[in-house]
C-alpha cells in the first residue's frame, strides 16, 4: 500500500519561518464550516490560516452558560447541542480540576499577551484578552477560597463539582472523595498562570500572582496529607472522613479508595512531580515514589502493514489523553523524551493509515442517539491495542482531540489530521469542532467539551512548559526535575527504532452516510 510520508519535523521549521501573505485579518470572521474549505496542501504550505479559523470558532465555546460561569469563573464540563440546529441544549453544570487546567492553561497564555489566545478570546477586541483572562483568574480563585472555608476537608483541592450558582458544591457522587490525577494537571496550570502574573509589569496581575501563590503554598502543605499513604503509594482516589472538618481536626480521616494507586508514568505523573517536589516527603519516601512507577514504564516497538518498527512508550490504551502531562512541565528538554514521543506520533499517525481509519483514537465520549439528543456512553478503551497495556479496545470512533500530542511536534501535520476529522458530516458546530463522529459515519457526537477541544488550543499555543520551565528554575526544582527525568527514561530506552520515519497524513475521509450539518454552521 501507499504512504504519504512527509519528513515532517525538518518540513515545520521551514514553514515556521516563511511569513504568511493571505492570514485573515484579526477578527475578521471566517465561515463556520470552514474546514472543507481548506486543502490538505494549503494547510501543509501554511497552516497558519486554518489555525486562525479554528482558534476562531474553538473561541466560541469560550461563553458564559457554555463553557464556563461568568459570575464565578469556574469551567462547566460541556453541552449537549441540538441534533438540528447545533446549538447549545442542556450544559452539564458540573466540572473537574482537569477541565479547570484546560482553561486556566489558556489564560496564562492570554495574560501573556499571546495573540493566538486573544484570537480565540476576543477576537474582536484582542487587546481586552489579557484583562479579561486575569478578571476570571480573580473571581475563580475567590470561588476556591470560598470551597476551602465551606469544605476544608479537601485541603484546598477538587473534585468533580456542580458549578452553576454562585459557590461551587461537590457532585453526589464526589461528596467526601478527591482525585489526584485531575488535581495534578490543576495544580501545574496554576502554576503557569502564576509565572504569566507575576512576570508582568501591571501591579494588578503581580498581587493576583501573590494571591494564587498563597493557595499553591496552601496545596504544598496538604498534598501529602490527603493522598501519600506511604512507602511510595499515591491514592488515586482519597476517601476523606468528612469533608467539613478541616485537615487537621482529630476526627479526620483520609485513605485510599479500595485498591486504585496513581503510579502510571503518564499524564498522573503530574501529581506525582508536586507530591515529589512539593509534598515535605523524606529522601526515601521521595525516591520510592519512582521505585514504585518503574514497572509501568515499559518499551515497546510498533510494527504493523509495512510500517516499523518504532520504539514507543507502552500506553494504557495508547489514548492521545495519556500525553497530556507534557502540555504542562518541560519533558521535551530532555532531548530522549521528546525523540520518544515524536516516535508515539509517528506510530499513531501511520496506524491510522494502515488500519484505513480516517482519524485516530482517544478516549471519548460516544455518539448521541439522535432521537434523544443523550450521549450513549464514554469509550475510555480507545487507542492502539498493539502498543498499550489494555489490548481489548473500542475503535469505531474517531475525535479532533486526538491529534493534540501531534500538534505540539508538527502543527501542519496536526491541523492536517484534525481537518480530515472536521470534515465528517456536522463535525463543525456553533462552538467550534464537535466531540466525536463514527468512523464509518453513521453517527456522531452532539456534544462539547473542553477535553475534546481545548486539548488542541492549548497544544496550539505550545503548551505552558515554557511557562513552567522559567518558575521550575525560580524555585530551584528544574535541574532536579531534568536528572530524574533522564534517570527515568534512560533506564528503559536506549536506542529508539523508527525515528527516520515520516508522520503519516489521511488517505480515507470520514464517509458520507447521510448525517446532515447543522443548520447554524453553514
Ligand atoms: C443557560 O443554559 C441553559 C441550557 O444549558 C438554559 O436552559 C438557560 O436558560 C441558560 N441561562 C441563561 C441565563 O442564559
Ligand atoms: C483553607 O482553609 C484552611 C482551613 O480553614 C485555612 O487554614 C487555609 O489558610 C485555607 N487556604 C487558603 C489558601 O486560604
Ligand atoms: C466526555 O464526557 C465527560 C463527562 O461529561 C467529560 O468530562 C469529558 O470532557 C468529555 N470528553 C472527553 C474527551 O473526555
Ligand atoms: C458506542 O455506541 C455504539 C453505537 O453507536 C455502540 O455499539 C457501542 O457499544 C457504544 N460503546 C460505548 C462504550 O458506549
Ligand atoms: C499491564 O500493566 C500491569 C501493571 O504494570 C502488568 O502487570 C501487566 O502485565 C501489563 N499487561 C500488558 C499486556 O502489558
Amino acid at each position: 500500500m501507499l504512504l504519504r510520508i512527509l519528513p515532517a519535523l525538518s518540513f515545520a521549521l521551514i514553514v515556521g519561518a516563511v511569513p504568511n501573505p493571505q492570514q485573515a485579518k484579526p477578527g475578521g470572521q471566517p465561515k463556520c464550516r470552514f474546514s472543507p474549505c481548506y486543502t490538505q496542501a494549503q494547510i501543509l504550505n501554511d497552516p497558519n490560516p486554518f489555525i486562525s479559523d479554528v482558534l476562531y470558532w474553538e473561541g466560541r465555546f469560550h461563553q458564559n452558560n457554555v463553557s464556563y460561569n461568568s459570575y464565578n469563573g469556574m469551567s462547566y464540563d460541556g453541552t449537549l447541542l441540538d441534533e438540528s440546529t447545533g446549538l447549545a441544549t442542556a450544559k452539564h453544570p458540573f466540572s473537574a480540576a482537569s477541565k479547570e487546567a484546560l482553561q486556566i492553561m489558556l489564560y496564562a497564555h492570554a495574560m501573556v499577551g499571546s495573540p493566538q489566545a486573544a484570537r480565540f478570546l476576543s477576537p474582536d477586541n484582542t487587546g481586552a484578552a489579557p484583562d479579561m483572562a486575569m478578571n476570571i483568574m480573580a473571581l475563580k480563585l475567590k470561588t476556591y477560597l470560598r470551597f476551602n472555608e465551606t469544605y476544608p476537608g479537601f485541603g484546598g483541592f477538587l473534585p468533580w463539582f456542580t458549578g452553576d450558582s454562585m459557590d461551587i458544591q461537590p457532585t453526589w457522587d464526589w461528596v467526601n472523595r478527591v482525585p489526584a490525577l485531575d488535581n495534578g494537571e490543576l495544580i501545574w496550570a496554576v502554576y503557569s498562570a502564576i509565572q504569566a502574573m507575576e512576570t508582568s509589569s501591571n501591579r494588578k496581575y503581580q498581587n493576583l500572582a501573590r494571591q494564587w501563590q498563597a493557595w499553591l503554598d496552601y496545596i504544598k502543605l496538604t498534598a501529602a496529607k490527603v493522598f501519600y499513604a506511604g512507602n511510595g503509594v499515591v491514592c488515586a482516589v482519597t476517601d476523606i472522613g468528612d469533608q467539613s472538618f478541616p485537615i487537621n481536626d482529630p476526627r479526620q480521616t483520609y485513605k485510599c479508595e479500595g485498591s486504585g494507586t496513581l503510579n502510571d508514568p503518564y499524564e498522573g505523573e503530574l501529581f506525582t512531580w508536586w507530591l515529589y517536589f512539593f509534598g515535605g516527603l523524606s529522601r526515601k519516601d521521595k525516591d520510592v515514589l519512582w521505585k514504585v512507577k518503574r514497572p509501568q514504564l515499559v518499551s515497546v516497538e510498533y510494527k504493523m502493514g509495512g510500517v516499523g518498527p518504532i520504539t514507543v512508550q507502552k500506553g494504557f490504551w495508547f489514548s492521545a489523553h495519556e500525553q497530556w502531562k507534557v502540555m504542562e512541565i518541560p519533558y521535551y528538554d530532555v532531548d530522549l523524551v521528546k525523540r520518544l514521543f515524536t516516535n508515539a506520533e509517528r506510530a499513531r499517525t501511520c496506524n491510522s493509515v494502515v488500519t484505513k481509519v480516517p482519524g485516530m483514537f482517544a478516549s471519548v465520549n460516544n455518539s448521541t442517539d439522535p432521537t434523544t439528543g443523550q450521549i450513549i456512553g464514554y469509550i475510555s478503551n480507545a487507542g492502539i491495542p498493539s502498543i498499550a497495556n489494555q489490548t481489548v479496545q473500542e475503535v469505531d470512533v474517531i475525535t479532533p482531540y486526538s491529534v493534540f500530542p501531534v500538534v505540539l511536534i508538527d502543527n501542519a501535520v496536526g491541523m492536517v489530521w484534525w481537518k480530515n476529522m472536521a470534515d465528517g458530516k456536522k463535525m463543525q458546530n456553533p462552538y467550534g469542532s464537535s466531540e466525536s463522529t463514527r468512523v464509518d459515519g453513521t453517527a456522531m457526537s452532539s456534544f462539547v467539551s473542553w477535553d475534546s477541544k481545548i486539548t488542541t488550543v492549548n497544544a496550539i499555543l505550545g503548551g505552558v512548559s515554557d511557562l513552567v520551565r522559567q518558575k521550575m528554575k525560580t524555585d530551584s526544582i528544574y535541574n532536579e526535575f531534568i536528572s530524574v527525568t533522564q534517570r527515568e527514561y534512560g533506564a528503559v530506552f536506549k536506542n529508539l527504532k523508527g525515528e527516520n520515519i515520516g508522520l503519516c497524513l489521511p488517505s480515507k475521509k470520514v464517509p458520507d452516510r447521510g448525517l446532515v450539518d447543522y443548520t447554524q454552521c453553514q
